[in-house]
């Protein structure tokens, strides 16, 4: 295939931004979409220009290192999948494709196409460690939890804190990326000793770090490539509320 990509460019934090065109030729459909910024990447090396700086890690989809927003979506056309596990075959001889950074205040651009996320990170530190006030540590198969409330956590836990959710949300809320947090430690025995400091801190610190509020319009739960449903979010709210009134 033949392609024209239009690719957004920052030098750094402070400078102006621009999308810039580039050709991709012989890209072939079984590439992944990292793989065909690679061989672009290669191209522009060769030629002494600056490659363009974009995220990844694993490119197995389970570590959200990746980072792009494709024709105007987090993670690109294709539902429950991540950046990198996206293939060149979604799409067409002739296609011309945008490439941007995710775009939230909270996640500052770096260079080019990546962003700061370790507001993600003070988040996570808000919310705490788990305590457990108990001698030896107990044979994970001797506490009874019914096997729907494990894999209720379990696919909360699945969250691989990409940043998609916020990126497609117009109000940059990091809600869904929390509730799932809260939800995978919530619903467990281990997750109970802190689980009202936990909501309350974790909330703080994504309104100190400028994230917005969630206003119930479900494009979290569109692009989130592990699909964590929104219904995560009604269950952090009656956290909050709860400790709010406990507290
Ligand atoms: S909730 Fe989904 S979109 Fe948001 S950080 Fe977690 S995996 Fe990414
Ligand atoms: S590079 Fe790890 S999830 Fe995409």
């Amino acid at each position: 295939m033949r392609l024209k990509l239009r690719i957004w460019r920052q030098a750094g934090p402070t400078a102006a931004g621009r999308l810039e065109d580039y050709r991709a030729d012989d890209v072939s459909p079984d590439m992944s979409f990292l793989e065909m910024l690679d061989v672009i990447n290669e191209g522009l090396i060769r030629k002494g220009q600056d490659a363009i700086a974009f995220d990844s890690d694993c490119r197995e989809g389970i570590c959200g290192m990746c980072s792009l927003v494709v024709d105007g979506v987090p993670h690109g056309p294709d539902r429950g999948t991540t950046v990198c596990q996206l293939h060149m075959r979604r799409f067409k001889d002739g296609d011309t494709i945008t490439v941007e950074p995710w775009r939230a205040k909270a996640f500052p651009v770096i260079k080019d196409l990546t962003v700061d996320r370790t507001s993600f990170d003070r988040i996570i530190a808000a919310g705490g460690y788990v305590s457990v006030n108990c001698g030896g540590a107990p044979d994970g198969n001797t506490i009874p939890i019914a096997k729907d409330v494990v894999e209720s956590a379990m696919d909360s836990a699945a969250c691989i804190g990409c940043g998609a959710c916020v990126a497609a949300c117009k109000n940059a809320s990091a809600h869904l990326f929390m509730s799932a947090k809260i939800a995978h430690l919530v619903l467990l025995p281990q997750g109970q000793v802190e689980r009202t400091r936990r909501v309350v801190n974790m909330i703080r610190q994504a309104d100190a770090d400028g994230f917005g509020s969630c206003s119930n319009e479900g494009e979290c739960e569109a692009v989130c490539p592990k699909e964590i449903p929104i219904s995560n979010i009604a269950r952090m709210t009656r956290e909050y509320v709860t400790a709010m009134l406990v507290r």
